[in-house]
């Protein structure tokens, strides 16, 4: 059984313990969360894992990204399972700041994203969030000061904002995006999904379900328009409430006219009963060369979507 992650809890501890992995010339990862780690978090600690000497995870549910709305309180949290399975993943440090650590008494600094988090997706629904995701990761940042960050995929607007932030502040810290882990029917792994009911889970799968049908019409060069339309309804007729489904620049998370414009990124939020889900694909095909009774075939772009290594 490996030996536990060190579990700090104060910026002394941290410097001195993160000192010590500099002063021995070690390079370090972060893995930032907010805890009830599943497969999906643990896909990023192993990225880390093969990237770094070290991998630190940090574990704090941040307030400010949440509404007054929203749930903070209720968020699920399970510290000694997600310590548990770090163990197992043989991460070397657990940052887990107390909320007055973070953000202290006076605290009374932002950092104010626009580019890809002002593209009228979750900014739209949550004009809080980015500015919150913003700030907390910036402050991860400059308290562990990582040669290299792992995100998700998943939070997709998420991942653009963080490597604009990282690379117009000039932060020393390469940014790595790995792909959405999913379960076997599909849904993303997301800490939100014990929300669902029985039924609401059943139904869930339509979501990865539909972004790759509408992928492959738009890879088959059918309107963009009128497939993402159709698969809006599709969405809701499971019962769904759609707040958007969109195909959009990957870069740049633009509005895209057609299939050329691309690469595309195709991105989802939608609410089952009370649990609000997101899941986006990779929409950065086209087809060439589909003659008659041939299939076509799918090229992808030369450029890689994410900003991965
Ligand atoms: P959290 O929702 O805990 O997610 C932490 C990281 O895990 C994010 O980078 C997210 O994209 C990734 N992740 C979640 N589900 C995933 C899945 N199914 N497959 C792959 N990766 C997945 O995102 C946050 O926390 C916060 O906003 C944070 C960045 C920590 C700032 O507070």
């Amino acid at each position: 059984m490996p030996r536990g992650p060190v579990i700090v809890r104060t910026i002394k501890t941290l410097d001195r313990t993160i000192g010590g992995y500099r002063d021995a010339g070690e390079t370090l990862a972060l893995v930032p969360t907010m805890g009830a780690l599943h497969a999906g978090h643990l896909a990023l600690v192993r990225r880390a894992r093969r990237r770094a000497d070290r991998v630190a995870v940090s574990i704090f549910v941040n307030p400010t990204q949440f509404a007054p709305t929203e749930d903070f309180a209720s968020y699920p949290r399970s510290f000694d399972a997600d310590i548990a399975a770090l163990r197992r993943e043989e991460v070397d440090l657990v940052w887990a700041p107390p909320r007055d650590v973070m953000y202290p008494q006076g605290f009374a600094t932002s950092v104010h994203v626009k580019g890809p988090a002002i593209v009228d997706l979750e900014d739209r629904f949550r004009p809080h969030f980015f500015g919150g995701v913003a700030t907390v990761v910036a402050k991860l940042f400059a308290q562990c000061r990582p040669d290299f960050a792992v995100f998700g995929e998943k939070d997709y607007q998420q991942l653009k904002t963080i490597t604009r932030m990282a690379a117009d502040l000039d932060l020393k810290v390469r940014i790595i995006g790995v792909p959405t882990v999913r379960e076997k029917d599909g849904l993303a792994l997301s800490s939100r999904n014990v929300y669902l009911s029985e039924s609401e889970r059943a139904a869930a799968p339509v979501l990865y379900r539909t972004l790759k049908e509408s992928a492959a019409r738009i890879a088959a060069r059918e309107p963009i328009a009128r497939v993402m339309s159709e698969g809006w309804l599709a969405i809701e007729a499971a019962g769904f409430a759609v707040d958007y489904y969109e195909a959009r620049h990957a870069e740049t998370l633009q509005r895209v006219e057609t299939v050329d414009d691309g690469p595309l990124r195709l991105l989802v939020a939608a609410r089952l009963g009370k649990t609000r889900l997101i899941d986006n694909i990779e929409g950065s095909v086209r087809t060439t060369g589909a003659g008659p009774g041939r299939r076509p075939r799918v090229l992808r772009f030369a450029r890689k979507v994410s900003s991965a290594e």
